[in-house]
């Protein structure tokens, strides 16, 4: 059974999958957490964004490998786990110009892919239901208003105790919006059997029973 959960930054798609995977007993699989990784390991190699020729030659040292504790996913990044380090701005905004790479892509497709194929899966990200596994059962485009996204993301920041300017994360999301939806290779767009679900006004609970009743709805289950 594949879940395939896309849309853009902030819309609740990792809250979500990860309810809907624990209530279904299957594998939560983030996809966006190896781009992140990636995107660290770039990072510390000293490589900027624009070098195009230097992500593609970096990227094929970087030995990314999921695996599971307490249910959580957590990401392996050259034998050490990052899943502590790659939730930062400076991380986003490299995930969102490198995971542009036809490598990077490949790369991480592959592996997401190959767990797809070990377990019942509930997978997020950009590119799951139109490239990463085209046939799945049920596909969810998930998303919500920009500026809705921009305010979870400034309550969670100011949750944590971190100081934060909600404007300038609401031009952060579009920016990283405009380049996920316009990208050459599999850019983030609603695939043609998947359906929508916006969750401006909605509560997680809710979201969560919308799609159950989606699955239920498409598989009979
Ligand atoms: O979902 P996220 O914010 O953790 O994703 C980080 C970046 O990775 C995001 O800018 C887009 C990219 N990404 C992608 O291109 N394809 C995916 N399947 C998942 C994420």
């Amino acid at each position: 059974m594949q879940v395939a959960i896309d849309g853009p930054a902030g819309a609740g798609k990792s809250t979500i999958a990860k309810k809907l995977a624990g209530e279904a007993g299957y594998i939560y699989v983030d996809t966006g957490a190896m781009y992140r990784a990636m995107a660290l390991y770039l990072i510390r190699c000293g490589i900027a964004p624009d070098d195009r020729a230097g992500i593609e030659e970096a990227c094929e040292k970087a030995d990314i490998s999921i695996k599971y504790a307490d249910g959580e996913q957590q990401v392996i990044l050259n034998g050490e786990n990052v899943n502590g380090l790659i939730r930062t701005q400076e991380v986003s905004n490299m995930a969102s110009v490198s995971s542009a790479d036809p490598k990077v892509r490949e790369k991480l497709v592959v592996l997401q892919q190959k767990l797809a194929a070990s377990a019942d899966v509930v997978m997020d990200g950009r590119d799951i239901g139109t490239k990463v596994l085209p046939e799945a059962e049920v596909k969810i485009y998930l998303t919500a208003s920009t500026g809705v996204r921009a305010k979870r993301r400034y309550d969670e920041m100011t949750a944590k105790g971190e100081t934060c300017n909600l404007e300038e994360i609401e031009k952060e999301i579009a920016e990283r919006d405009e380049r996920d939806m316009n990208r050459e290779i599999s850019p983030l767009k609603q695939a043609e059997d998947a359906v929508l679900v916006d969750t401006s006004y909605m509560g997680i609970d809710e979201v969560v029973e919308a799609i159950n009743s989606i699955i239920a709805d498409k598989t009979g289950k």
